[in-house]
């Protein structure tokens, strides 16, 4: 098992994650191409939009000029995006400015061989339980493919609230790992990585992976996701019902990451 963090620090009020929109999906492009070795051109940001998964895996953070109230009302728990009355009202009252985010990709299992013909149950065809029900434990892996900090914004829990974002949505989605490459010369990335439980020094390192730099290899750190982490999220949720969107809780209660969600 990697190393957990265990430091605690009072969350920042003035920060929320937001899910993303079409109104503030530009502010985490100008942040990524502002922080970022690697250019993402524009469909990788209308792809976010356009997928209701890739739409939970991306969250901004957003630095409030007003700090919301202490309790506000629960949220949906769902994916957010232009439908998401709330997010769209607090965001016309207090647009803030957008400090920091994450985009992950979800990356499902190849799917098993089909069965012989004779082990086809009736009803259990095309994917569906005998009730029918959609299957969630995907077994797949998260993808971070972008994190980042504003400078001025760092230490303040903005990082970890955002990692701690994918870690729920791992549970969320019965993903097995999630995993992100930093470059092989970013060791304080590495480090920080480190102590969110990720496995840093098993990774493989890709060679070429960063063009713009030198070295510019990027080393793969994972975290598997464990069972710790499906129970403290559970708690989480049986604990309060808080839920996702503005103001969620990320990372309470998230298998070490507790307190440091800011
Ligand atoms: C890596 C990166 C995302 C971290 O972002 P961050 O917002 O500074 O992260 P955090 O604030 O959550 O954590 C930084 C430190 O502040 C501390 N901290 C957290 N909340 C705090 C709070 N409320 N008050 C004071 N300090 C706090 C944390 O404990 C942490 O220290 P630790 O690692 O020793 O525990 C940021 O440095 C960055 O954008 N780097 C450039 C891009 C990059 O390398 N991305 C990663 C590769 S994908």
């Amino acid at each position: 098992m990697a190393q957990q963090a265990s430091t605690s620090h009072t969350p920042n009020e003035h920060i929320v994650l937001r899910p993303p929109t079409s109104q503030n999906i530009a502010s985490l492009r100008r942040l990524n191409s502002l922080l970022l070795p690697i250019n993402y051109p524009k469909s990788f940001y209308n792809d976010i939009l356009a997928s209701p998964t890739t739409t939970r895996l991306t969250r901004l953070a957003v630095w409030l000029h007003s700090v919301p109230p202490a309790d506000p009302p629960p949220t949906d728990g769902g994916g957010g995006g232009d439908g998401d009355p709330e997010a769209q009202q607090q965001q016309q009252e207090d647009p803030g400015v957008t400090v920091g985010g994450v985009r992950c990709r979800l990356e499902l299992p190849p799917p098993p061989p089909p069965p012989p013909p004779q082990e086809v149950v009736e009803g259990e065809a095309d994917g569906e339980g005998a009730g029918g029900e959609e299957q969630i434990q995907t077994g797949g892996a998260i993808y971070i493919m972008t994190l980042c900090t504003l400078s001025p914004y760092r230490h303040l829990g903005v990082g970890t609230r955002l990692v701690a974002s994918v870690l729920r949505a791992a549970v969320e989605l019965g993903c097995k790992e999630v995993y992100a490459h930093v470059w092989e010369a970013n060791t304080e990335a590495l480090e920080w990585y480190r102590r969110r439980g990720f496995d840093v020094d098993t990774g493989e390192v890709v060679k070429g992976y960063y063009s713009k730099l030198r070295p510019a290899g990027a080393r793969v750190v994972r975290r598997r996701i464990g069972v710790g982490d499906a129970i403290a999220f559970a708690a989480k949720v049986d604990g309060d019902g808080e839920g996702e969107g503005e103001g969620e809780g990320e990372g309470e209660g998230l298998g070490g990451l507790e307190g440091l969600e800011g």
